[in-house]
């Protein structure tokens, strides 16, 4: 069983195998260099796309039990993330305040409650504030206004997302992946688990390590050893579902639907599908497991990425944890290719060779994100 919109994507790449052509574009983009390098502009990207929109800090596995949490720094708002006792989940920052140390300095761990290192100031897992040592020293503070600033968090398609900004908005996520919804409800991300968390950083601006993943005219010559025999030589079906998009590659054997009845198709066992959800967290579905990773700057020229790989079902035995490891490995080598190439365009930069990046017509990818990017930035896109 194939969803309408995965059956217009056979459909299409079908028809591409035919004719030889693939998703385009009507014209060529020139993207100015300063997007990459341009502090100015980066800290105008930090405070609209890395505030006022969702990104992903965590899998709902992590956040099973109440008093569970998770700690994430990567997108400049240090954050709490913790599950009460009435089983809600509650984001924070991560700010004590009294002082403004970090309250949790564990990655994840479970907790009864927070105590600051500090000073010892202590919150529940509401963030209240619980009380401090010596509290005379404090006898006219109203404690129930010093609880730490809540982030307005969400439980969506298995994964935890935080909007990073003490204005507490919130986002209606159903309403915001709503063109996702179809794909992600079928894959059932909630029941999965990580084999695998890692985080990396690089020298690199975010956007470049984003590219690297919104097309694949690169795959057959940047992964010319690794990915590039895998998957059909730049032909894929790009859906724009601004200001997300789906990128449906196709594994070298699509042909062998060809000729199938339309009943007996599956998407999956053919396609390796990057799905890119604004600002910057990407889902990227293998035939049997999945890659969730978001991308985040942390300086002119730097960022990190946050990366964790998705089972189905534990890998209990030596087969399968072998089995896993050899993918894991794979993608971080084929991964570390992008980013190798990432670094090294970002070293060339500044010699100005370049005053504008091209892209082409069949970077569809590319051009979608740009523009969903340069909307937010100039007001003309909200997370509502
Ligand atoms: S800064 Fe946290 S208790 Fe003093
Ligand atoms: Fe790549």
């Amino acid at each position: 069983m194939v969803t309408k919109e995965e059956k217009q994507i056979i459909e299409q790449i079908l028809e591409y195998c035919e004719t030889g052509k693939t998703s385009m574009t009507d014209e060529i983009m020139h993207n100015p260099v300063s997007n990459y390098n341009d502090p100015k502009k980066l800290n105008a990207e930090i405070n609209t796309l890395f505030r006022e929109f969702p990104i992903i800090v965590g899998h709902v596995s992590e956040l099973s039990e109440p008093g569970q949490f998770i700690t994430h720094n990567d997108t400049g708002v240090p954050i709490l993330v913790t599950r009460n006792n009435n089983n809600e989940l509650k984001a924070f920052m991560n700010v004590c305040r009294h002082r403004g140390a970090k309250v949790e300095g564990r990655e994840c761990g479970k907790a009864k409650t927070f105590s600051c290192p500090y000073h010892s100031w202590t919150y529940d897992l509401n963030g209240k504030l619980r009380g401090m040592p010596q509290p005379f020293g404090f006898d006219n503070l109203d404690k129930s206004k010093y609880g730490l600033k809540e982030l307005p968090v969400y439980e969506h398609f298995g994964m935890v997302w935080v909007r990073p900004s003490a204005d507490a908005k919130r986002v209606d996520m159903a309403k915001w992946l709503a063109p996702m919804e179809s794909q992600f409800d079928a894959l059932n991300l909630d029941n999965h688990i990580i084999y695998k968390k890692w985080t990396l950083p690089r020298n690199m601006s975010w956007r470049l390590a984003l590219e690297g993943f919104q097309e694949n005219y690169h795959f057959c010559s940047a992964h010319e050893h690794t990915a590039c025999s895998g998957y059909l030589d730049n032909q894929s079906v790009f859906t724009n579902h601004y200001p997300h998009v789906r990128h449906s590659v196709p594994l070298w054997n699509i042909g062998e639907l060809k000729g199938k009845p339309q009943e007996e198709w599956t998407y999956r066992k053919y396609f390796m599908t990057q799905n890119y959800l604004f600002p910057c967290n990407f889902v990227q579905i293998m035939t049997d497991h999945v890659y969730v990773h978001s991308i985040m700057p942390t300086g002119p020229g730097t960022c990190v990425f946050k990366c964790m790989m998705l089972i189905s079902e534990p890998a209990n035995t030596d087969k399968a944890k072998q089995y896993w490891e050899k993918n894991y490995n794979v993608v971080k080598e084929v991964f570390n290719e992008d980013f190798e190439i990432g670094e090294a365009i970002q070293a060339g930069l500044s010699t100005n060779a370049n005053d504008n990046f091209i892209f082409g017509k069949y970077e569809c990818g590319l051009h979608w994100g740009q523009q969903a990017i340069d909307d937010a930035l100039e007001g003309r896109l909200k997370a509502s």
